[in-house]
């Protein structure tokens, strides 16, 4: 069963996190200091919401964008926060962005429904990535970060390449956090 609880999902409990996804951004963000000085954050496919959670508790006083299909399990007057309750392929959702850039992180864990067919979950996948680094490359700031999931076995290398031409640095990681049988990665880049 892949929805067991396992020693995230008891941690994410534990600590008030609405979703064990968080121990992911949490070792991305320990080991590439994604957050470090991050004053305007945007989270796509930010559903239920505990990526968001992670960066308002960690800053404090960031102004967090979050945007998602699905409804955020957070207050709505949650401090600092501004909900976009949409698609983000949506054209007046990337002019709302526009006009709330720049950002200094752009964060996206969306994902598709997934069908078990592994070449069109990825190429959904593929379509939410690639959608995320055209989001950053028009909304990131100077020194602006990005950190997105891909589903493996499809255009990851690819996107990887492009993110390569259009930031100083960028790379792969997988969270230890990751489910043993999920085959999603993130790839990371820098301005
Ligand atoms: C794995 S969940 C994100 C978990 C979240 N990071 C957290 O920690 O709570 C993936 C989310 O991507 C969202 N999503 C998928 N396609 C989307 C789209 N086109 N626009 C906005 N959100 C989308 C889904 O609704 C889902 O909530």
């Amino acid at each position: 069963m892949r929805e067991k609880p396992d020693h995230y999902t008891n941690a994410a409990k534990e600590q008030g996190y609405l979703a064990r996804s968080v121990f992911k951004l949490e070792e991305l963000d320990r080991r590439f200091g994604l957050l470090k000085d991050a004053a305007h954050v945007l989270d796509l496919g930010a559903a239920p919401g505990s990526w968001t959670q992670y960066v308002l508790r960690k800053r404090p006083t960031a102004q967090v964008v979050a945007v998602d299909v699905a409804p955020l399990q957070l207050p709505a007057e949650t401090p600092n926060l501004t909900v976009i309750a949409d698609d983000m392929f949506r054209p007046h959702v990337l002019e709302r962005l526009d006009s709330l850039a720049p950002f200094d992180l752009v964060l996206s864990d969306a994902a598709p429904a997934t069908t078990g067919n592994r070449a069109l979950d990825s190429a959904r996948s593929a379509a939410l990535a690639e959608m995320a680094v055209e989001i950053a490359r028009r909304t990131l700031g100077p020194h602006g970060r990005l950190a997105i999931k891909i589903f493996q076995g499809g255009e990851e290398r690819e996107l990887l390449r492009h993110l390569r031409t259009e930031f100083r640095s960028a790379r792969a990681c997988k969270p230890r956090a990751c489910r043993k049988d999920s085959f999603e990665t993130y790839l990371l880049g820098f301005r």
